[in-house]
C-alpha cells in the first residue's frame, strides 16, 4: 500500500449528491429544455416536473402535503410567514445552525431566542423549556450534518406549550430516528438542495407538512400571495390564505434533476454513513476523544465526523495530524476543520446576530416597539456555554459520498496514524 504521508490524498470535494451525478441527470434537464417548458406552472409541453417532485418527495417523507420552492433560505423564510411567526413573538432555535435558518426569525420580524445543544449537537430539551415564555409561537429544530437528536421530547414540549415545531432539515434529507424521516417530526419542515446537500440541483428547497391549512398558507407565501383554485386560477377572495409572496417557485430543471437524485438518496447517505462508521470504530479504541452523539447510527445520513477532545489544543492537534498524515485539504473544500473556523454554522460568528443590525439600514428588529421586551437579548459568545465548549473542542471531517477503496483504506490510515501519535489506546 502507498504511504499516504508521502502521497497527499486528493480527495473528491464532498459535495454528496453531485458526486453522484450521471447521464441521468443530465436526460432529466434535457427532457425539460427539449419541452420548452421551464417553469412549474405552465409551458408549451408541460412535463409537470415540480408536481412530480412534490409527490414523490412527499411519499419518502412519510408526509402529506410538499411544496418545492427556489432553495432552503426561502422556505424557512416561508414557513415562518404560514406559523404566522411575527414582531411580538419569540422563536426558540439552536447556537449551531446555518445562518439562514436565524436570518429567517429576524426577516420574519421575530426575535431569535438562543438554546444550547446537547451531546448531538442539536437543541436541548431541557435549555429549551427554561427559554419558554408567553411570547414562544415557534421552535426551529435543527439536525445538522444529518444527525438528528432529542427531536420527540422537543415535539412533545412545543405539543404541551402550544408552539409550532418546525425542523430545518436543509441538511438531513434521508436521515431518519428509529424508521421516522427527518421532516416529520414537526409541524413543518424544509430541506435544501443545494450543492453542499445530500441531494442536489444546486439550488432548490422543499417545504413538507401533514397540516392543509399551514400547507395552502406556504404555497400563497412563496408564490403571489394567493392560493390557486382547481383550475389554476388565483383566488383572491379567501382572505384567510391573503399573504405577501416571495415568489421563490421551484423550476421545472430543478425539480426533474431532484427527482433522479432522489432515487439515488439512499446510495449517496448509506456510502457516507458507512464510511462514518469505520472510522468512528478506529477513534474509538482511544482515550481522550469522543463522536457526538447519534441517537440511532442507522438513521444518520453520514456527511460530517464530529470528533470532541478534551480541550482545543488537542483538537487542533489532531486536525493538523490528519493533514499532517497526507489529508489534503483542498481548496473550497473541508476535510479537516477544527469547528471554531466553522463560520457562519456558530451563532458568535455571525456579525449581524451579535450587533443586532437590522434588514434594511432602518432600526432593527430588537427596536421594533412589539419586541420592546427583547432591547437587551445578548447574542454573543458566551450565550451558550455547552455549544462554545463544544466548538473549542471538536474537529470535524467532511465524509465524502463517493470514495475509492483505495482512498478509504488511506484516510483509515492517516486516521490510525494520527490517534497512534497523539492518544493513548483504551
Ligand atoms: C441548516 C441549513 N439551513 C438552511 C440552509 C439554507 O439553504 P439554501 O442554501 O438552499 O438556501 C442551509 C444550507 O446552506 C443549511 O445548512
Amino acid at each position: 500500500m502507498n504511504n499516504l504521508k508521502d502521497k497527499k490524498l486528493d480527495l473528491p470535494q464532498e459535495w454528496p449528491g453531485a458526486l453522484h451525478y450521471d447521464e441521468q441527470e443530465v436526460e432529466a434537464v434535457t427532457r425539460v429544455v427539449r419541452a420548452q417548458s421551464p417553469f412549474r406552472f405552465y409551458g408549451l409541453d408541460h412535463q409537470r416536473e415540480v408536481e412530480q417532485l412534490e409527490k414523490e418527495f412527499a411519499e419518502y417523507i412519510g408526509i402529506k402535503y410538499c411544496l418545492g420552492v427556489s432553495h432552503g433560505t426561502a422556505a424557512l423564510q416561508v414557513a415562518l410567514a404560514a406559523m404566522g411567526v411575527g414582531p411580538g413573538d419569540e422563536v426558540l432555535l439552536p447556537g449551531y445552525f446555518w445562518v439562514s435558518t436565524v436570518s429567517a426569525v429576524v426577516r420574519s420580524g421575530a426575535i431569535p431566542v438562543l438554546v444550547d445543544v446537547d451531546r448531538s449537537f442539536n437543541m436541548d430539551p431541557e435549555d429549551m423549556e427554561s427559554k419558554i415564555t408567553k411570547r414562544t409561537k415557534a421552535a426551529i429544530m435543527v439536525p445538522m450534518g444529518g444527525v438528528i437528536g432529542q427531536i420527540v421530547k422537543v415535539a412533545e414540549i412545543c405539543k404541551a406549550n402550544n408552539i409550532l415545531l418546525l425542523e430545518d432539515c436543509a441538511q438531513s434529507s434521508g436521515a431518519s430516528q428509529f424508521g421516522k424521516m427527518a421532516g416529520s417530526f414537526g409541524d413543518m419542515a424544509i430541506f435544501s438542495f443545494q450543492i453542499n446537500k445530500n441531494i442536489t440541483a444546486g439550488e432548490g428547497g422543499a417545504i413538507v407538512t401533514n397540516s392543509e391549512d399551514l400547507y395552502k398558507k406556504a404555497f400563497s407565501a412563496h408564490d403571489l400571495g394567493y392560493t390557486k383554485d382547481a383550475e389554476g386560477n388565483w383566488d383572491t377572495e379567501n382572505k384567510e390564505y391573503q399573504f405577501w409572496g416571495i415568489g421563490c417557485r421551484m423550476s421545472e430543471i430543478t425539480a426533474a434533476i431532484v427527482r433522479v437524485q432522489l432515487k439515488k438518496i439512499g446510495l449517496i447517505t448509506s456510502s457516507m454513513r458507512n464510511f462514518k462508521h469505520d472510522l468512528i470504530e478506529i477513534i474509538s479504541e482511544y482515550k481522550g476523544i469522543s463522536s457526538r452523539h447519534v441517537a440511532d447510527p442507522a438513521g444518520d445520513s453520514g456527511g460530517f465526523l464530529k470528533m470532541i477532545f478534551e480541550n482545543k489544543e488537542m483538537s487542533v492537534k489532531f486536525k493538523n495530524g490528519l493533514i499532517e498524515n497526507g489529508i489534503k485539504v483542498r481548496q473550497g473544500g473541508f476535510y479537516p476543520v477544527h469547528m471554531h473556523d466553522w463560520g457562519l454554522h456558530i451563532y458568535s460568528n455571525i456579525p449581524a446576530l451579535v450587533g443586532k443590525k437590522s434588514i434594511c439600514g432602518h432600526h432593527s428588529v430588537w427596536e421594533l416597539q412589539e419586541n420592546d421586551f427583547a432591547k437587551d437579548y445578548k447574542y454573543d459568545k458566551g450565550t451558550l456555554p455547552v455549544l462554545d465548549s463544544f466548538v473549542e473542542r471538536t474537529t470535524l471531517f467532511c465524509i465524502a459520498s463517493k470514495l475509492s477503496d483505495e482512498q478509504k483504506a488511506l484516510i483509515k490510515q492517516a486516521f490510525s496514524s494520527t490517534c497512534n501519535s497523539l492518544l493513548e489506546p483504551k
